[in-house]
């Protein structure tokens, strides 16, 4: 018998495919809690959240979404526990080194976003090197945002753009929106339509702050390690409904 997830191969019938969100960008929350609910350590949370991240990877090339953000790391997660802050480098490390050649072969553009010089050395490497063996493919964008925070990209991006014009290469009346999103992580990236946020919390706790502006939340009380094709399938449902306004009426 097919399971549901082959079932779900293909673009669900009742999604309009001309109307779906080009970009999604996702707040992975829930770990903790989904390992603590089975009496187990956190860190089995994490590691069974890279399998749903890497289903809804596919997901995204099976359907047609051009590109996907996760937050797997904010500037404020270094505030966690030593062990479980060294599990996460040890995890983003080994997963990028196991999956890069499937990456390459399904033509998946990786990009990291966030201030990376903190991140461990041989982490930094294994980004180089994936960014670089991918940067030319045409399939999805998958970016991740690791060591990221919103309030920290906006600040480099002025500090950028003052240092320029102390430098005399720009003038004050050439700063617009254009020219401050070349100086973000996410230059060349379009802004998500879609943001989903699991395990019920109702922010955005300091994720894409300047690209979200008219970005659609969708928030589910399903835990991260429990989402899966159909659950993704009850968002894009939803945000299918709603009337995006962009500030017109
Ligand atoms: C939030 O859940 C989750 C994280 C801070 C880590 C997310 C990272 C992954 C799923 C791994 C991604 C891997 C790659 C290679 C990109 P939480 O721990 O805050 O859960 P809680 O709120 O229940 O405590």
């Amino acid at each position: 018998m097919l399971s549901k997830v082959n079932l779900l191969k293909e673009l669900p019938p009742d999604l309009d495919q001309s109307r779906l969100p080009r970009h999604v960008a996702v707040i992975m929350d829930g770990n903790g809690r989904w390992a603590k609910n089975r009496g187990k350590a956190r860190i089995f949370g994490h590691q069974k959240g890279v399998d749903v991240l890497k289903d809804l990877l596919r997901c995204c090339q099976d359907w047609g979404i051009s590109a996907l953000t996760a937050y797997a790391f904010s500037t404020e997660n270094w505030g966690r526990p030593q062990p479980e802050v060294e599990f996460l480098m040890t995890l983003f490390e080994r997963v990028l080194r196991k999956e890069l050649d499937e990456m390459v072969a399904k033509d998946v553009c990786i990009r990291f976003i966030g201030d990376l010089t903190n991140l461990p050395h041989s982490l930094q490497e294994e980004i180089k090197r994936g960014m670089e063996a991918t940067k030319e493919n045409k399939g999805v964008k998958f970016n991740i945002a690791t060591n990221y925070g919103g309030r920290q990209e906006i600040i480099q991006a002025c500090v950028a753009i003052a240092s320029n014009v102390e430098k005399g290469l720009i003038k004050v009346e050439e700063i617009d929106e254009k020219l401050f999103e070349n100086h973000l992580y996410t230059t060349g990236i379009i802004s998500p339509d879609l943001l989903i946020r699991t395990s019920g919390e109702m922010r955005i706790s300091n994720f894409l702050l300047w690209q979200m502006a008219y970005t659609e939340i969708y928030v589910t009380s399903t835990l991260w390690p429990d989402f899966n094709r159909e659950k993704f399938h009850q968002a894009l449902l939803n945000y299918q409904q709603r009337d995006r306004r962009f500030g017109k009426v």
